[in-house]
């Protein structure tokens, strides 16, 4: 059980939130949040969820999903991140580093492929938060991100990398590891959780929510504010980036070798995108039952991985992303 967190480790398992792994469903550079209409987007990035995804979105996600590559096959939301890439040292050029699922995977759902996997908990992993405060699920068209692929130091609380060695995942960094990793790069990615209570939106993506957390990692949410008093489910994404190939091309002594798809090569500009999209009151459903806990939860129904897998979107850009690349994605510039 070393795999989990070690704050669960420690205490009684009372349950609070949900935790289910997604398969990958697209790597393109689309991003119906930050660009939305734009074919294609800026950088890549590596999308999981539901197969309304698309070049905008707007309106009811839920409604109008017909599949997901999520566990929980009301979740129609799409969850996104940037790429890894690996910079060869010696003759410049890129590579994408994989994706494997987030171990362990509970609940039956062996089988999900690349990906990452979705938390929302409702106060800490340990606690109850029911009693303490209700939980208001998003609504439909309800988006938002957190970190900015610019930041150039310290990012905001919660977005993460650790360096997993064997069964060991490290200590909480918040830039590239320094040292080869020989189990990948495990990437976090917290989002705030206290809504102003009116805006599914907001010019900059972020300012309609705000983050009450101060420690990484899942910690008790002190109260939300005023200006932000609506506690919504706090969304984690936990990625693990399969560096395994790449760690020989790593010559002892040289700097970190892996970059963003935005050629971010300091790890301050790691962030991430989440386009709520579950069907109906599901997510509200989920909340507001005590026993919803890593297994899903009564009326929230799962699906087999192998189901998940088989949901797809088509690829809307055309562009070469795997092999070796003399540049990223949508980059010209050769750093
Ligand atoms: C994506 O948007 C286009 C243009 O609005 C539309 O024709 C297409 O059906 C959409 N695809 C999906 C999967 O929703
Ligand atoms: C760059 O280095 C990688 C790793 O050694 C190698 O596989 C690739 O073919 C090289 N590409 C060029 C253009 O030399």
């Amino acid at each position: 059980m070393k795999w989990l967190p070690t704050a669960l480790s420690l205490i009684a398992p009372v349950q609070a939130g949900l935790r289910f792994p997604c398969s990958t469903l697209t790597i393109q550079r689309l991003d119906p949040v930050v660009e939305p209409g734009k074919i294609p987007s800026t950088h890549l990035h590596h999308i999981v969820g539901g197969n309304a995804f698309n070049v905008t979105m707007e309106g009811d996600v839920g409604a109008r999903a017909t599949c997901t590559t999520c566990q929980m096959s009301e979740d129609f939301s799409n969850y996104w991140t940037a790429v890894l890439f690996f910079k060869d040292p010696v003759n410049g050029t890129y590579h994408r580093v994989p994706n494997v699922p987030v171990q362990p995977l509970l609940g039956g759902s062996n089988g999900a492929q690349g990906g990452l996997t979705v938390y929302y908990t409702q106060f800490d992993l340990s606690r109850d938060n029911i009693k303490q405060q209700p939980i208001k699920a998003f609504q439909p068209g309800f988006r938002m991100t957190v970190g900015s692929p610019t930041a150039s130091s310290k990012p905001h609380v919660g977005l993460t990398y650790q360096c997993l060695q064997g069964m060991n995942r490290g200590a909480e960094m918040s830039d590239f590891p320094t040292k080869p990793c020989s189990g990948g790069i495990f990437t976090t990615h917290h989002f705030p959780a206290c809504w102003d209570g009116k805006n599914l939106d907001s010019p900059d993506h972020q300012s309609h929510m705000y983050n009450t957390i101060t420690m990484n990692g899942f910690t008790n949410a002190p109260a939300c504010p005023a200006t932000h008093p609506v506690r919504m489910p706090q969304v984690t994404f936990e990625t693990v980036w399969d560096t395994s190939k790449f760690n020989s091309l790593w010559p002892s002594g040289a700097p970190n070798p892996f970059v963003w798809s935005f050629e971010g090569t300091s790890g301050f500009g790691t962030h991430a995108d989440y386009m709520f999209g579950w069907k109906g009151d599901s997510l509200q459903r989920a909340m507001d039952k005590s026993e919803c806990f890593y297994d899903g939860c009564g009326s929230i129904t799962k699906q087999p991985m192998s189901t998940a897998n088989k949901c797809t979107i088509k690829n809307m850009v055309s562009e070469q992303t795997d092999g070796w690349l003399t540049a990223l994605p949508g980059m010209t510039n050769m750093k």
